[in-house]
């Protein structure tokens, strides 16, 4: 029953499609567990670059489950459009599962996420203006729309009419912004639950049975540490958690089935939106970690903050995930730096403070202790083998690591799956042999129980029917039913 969670050490954009993919020969599922189309997923496969927002990483792979578990939040109109885009590609999307229980990002939770930014005017978040905190919010009011209840009309329309006037009230009187109709927004949520319905299911138990059957399944978190609701820069954070214990709310396990967590972090590090960044660079060498790292946002295109990497939240991270082992991510990029620089304390009025300060004030007024490594001219994108790199580089991987305190046993040298060094066998896992697993001829097509099929939308499902799983019959999952 192997569960791994992959989860971002920063402020995301750390590169965990990049892991995921890395690791997708062993695994059958991989679960999406929060955040919603706020996330950017970069995968470069044989080439083909593929940007992903809400479908998991591993929907690439045949013999994978890509699920969207229940602790995400899906604008379902975002993930529509996605499906449509993998399958134009030749990406077959009938696998996919959205979790019942998923809560729903409805327009009106765009309009306020914009609407309450522009009033914060110069004190904002810097969101993705995707309606992800207004969407949390409501689920927290327990006033939210869950996937489920798109599939009931009738009761889609009673629980619109009840949250709708008040929404509306916010919009027009507070921001001066223009009402939903409620018919139109019936329509549209009505037309959502059609052509989703095949996908949409109760995930935790597809995940309690893939466990059960002693399958690998990952858990692919969104987002990184350093922007979760609760151990994150607050109010600088997104409103879910990203940490491995949010695997368990959203993702459907319990904690005692997760046996491996991997921690993704950059050789540098990076913000976008608002907030502190003690090691932010507005240097040239700020504009090297950009430019060549190309920083800019999947979602947003926004460019990313840069700067030094910083170890004083790495600690914080490693603990509160439970990392077991550590995947380093374009360390590609500092080839080229005269020196490098590594955050190990800051300085806070006047006294040296090794602990990351739960307080965003006391954030914003630290300055970074430095520890200063040689840096190395060589580029490493052909780099394969950890005593192939330049000693300085191996230098300053070794001091990651002891300030992690877990072994890095994965180190990315370039965006493409074979640009990867395996520099020591993961805990709990089967060694590698230091090579980089190629991917195997796709199993046979594994297909979980879907809801039954309507009418007119069999060009959603591809072949869905072909080759049920378990000996269950496709389409045979709990037809219509609604979560309460
Ligand atoms: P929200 O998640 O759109 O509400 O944005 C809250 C904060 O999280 C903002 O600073 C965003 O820039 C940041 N954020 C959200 N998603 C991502 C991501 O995938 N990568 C990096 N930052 C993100």
């Amino acid at each position: 029953m192997p569960a791994t969670v992959v989860v971002g050490l920063q402020w995301g954009d750390e590169g965990k499609g990049k892991t995921t993919d890395l690791l997708a020969e062993s695994v059958a599922m991989v679960v999406r567990y929060q955040g919603g189309d706020n996330a950017g997923h970069t995968i470069v496969l044989g080439g083909e670059v593929f940007k992903l927002h809400l479908v998991p990483s591993g929907v690439l792979y045949p013999h994978i489950t890509p699920i969207i578990g229940n602790g995400v939040v899906v604008n379902p109109q975002t993930l529509l459009d996605e499906l449509a885009m993998l399958r134009s590609r030749g990406v077959a999307t009938e696998r996919i599962r959205v979790s019942e229980s998923a809560h729903v990002i409805m327009p009106y939770h765009v309009a306020l996420d914009g609407a309450m930014e522009a009033r914060l005017a110069g004190d904002e978040i810097g969101t993705t203006h995707r309606g992800i905190g207004p969407a949390y919010a409501d689920r927290a009011w327990r006033v939210g729309l869950r996937m489920a209840d798109l599939l009931e009309p009738d009761a889609l329309r009673a629980k619109l009419e009840r949250v709708l006037p008040e929404k509306n009230a916010v919009l027009v009187q507070t921001h001066g912004l223009p009402p939903f109709d409620l018919d139109e927004m019936v329509a549209r949520a009505t037309e959502w639950g059609h052509r989703l319905r095949p996908h949409i299911v109760d995930t935790t138990a597809l995940v309690q049975r893939a466990l059960a059957q002693g399958r690998h399944v990952l858990l692919e978190g969104a987002q990184g540490t350093l922007l979760d609701l609760d151990h994150g820069t607050y109010p600088y954070v997104t409103s879910s958690n990203p940490i491995a214990g949010g695997a368990c709310t959203g993702g459907g396990v319990g904690p005692l089935q997760v046996d491996e967590v991997i921690g993704v972090m950059k050789a540098y590090a990076t913000r976008v939106g608002s907030g502190p960044f003690p090691t932010e660079l507005g240097d040239d060498i700020g504009r090297h970690l950009l430019e060549k790292g190309h920083e800019f946002g999947t979602t947003t295109g926004r460019r990313r903050r840069c700067g030094w990497f910083d170890a004083v939240p790495l600690r914080l991270a490693v603990a509160v995930n439970s990392v077991t082992s550590i995947m380093l991510n374009k360390l590609d990029i500092l080839s080229g730096l005269p020196e490098i620089r590594l955050c190990v304390a800051y300085r806070i009025d006047g006294r040296v403070v090794e602990e990351f300060p739960s307080s965003g004030d006391l954030l914003a007024r630290a300055e970074p202790v430095y520890e200063t490594f040689a840096g190395w001219e060589e580029d490493l994108g052909g780099v394969r083998r950890e005593a192939d790199l330049p000693r300085a580089a191996r230098g300053y991987v070794d001091a990651l690591e002891h300030l992690a305190g877990v072994p890095i046993s994965i180190v990315s040298v370039g965006a493409d799956r074979t640009a990867t060094i395996l520099r020591r066998d993961r805990p709990h896992r089967p060694a590698l042999g230091g090579v980089v697993p190629s991917i195997a001829p796709p199993a046979a097509l594994e297909l979980w129980p879907s809801r039954e099929e309507p009418a007119g939308i069999a060009e959603d499902r591809g072949s869905e029917d072909d080759d049920p799983v378990d000996g269950g019959p496709a389409g045979g999952g709990d037809p219509g039913g609604a979560a309460s």
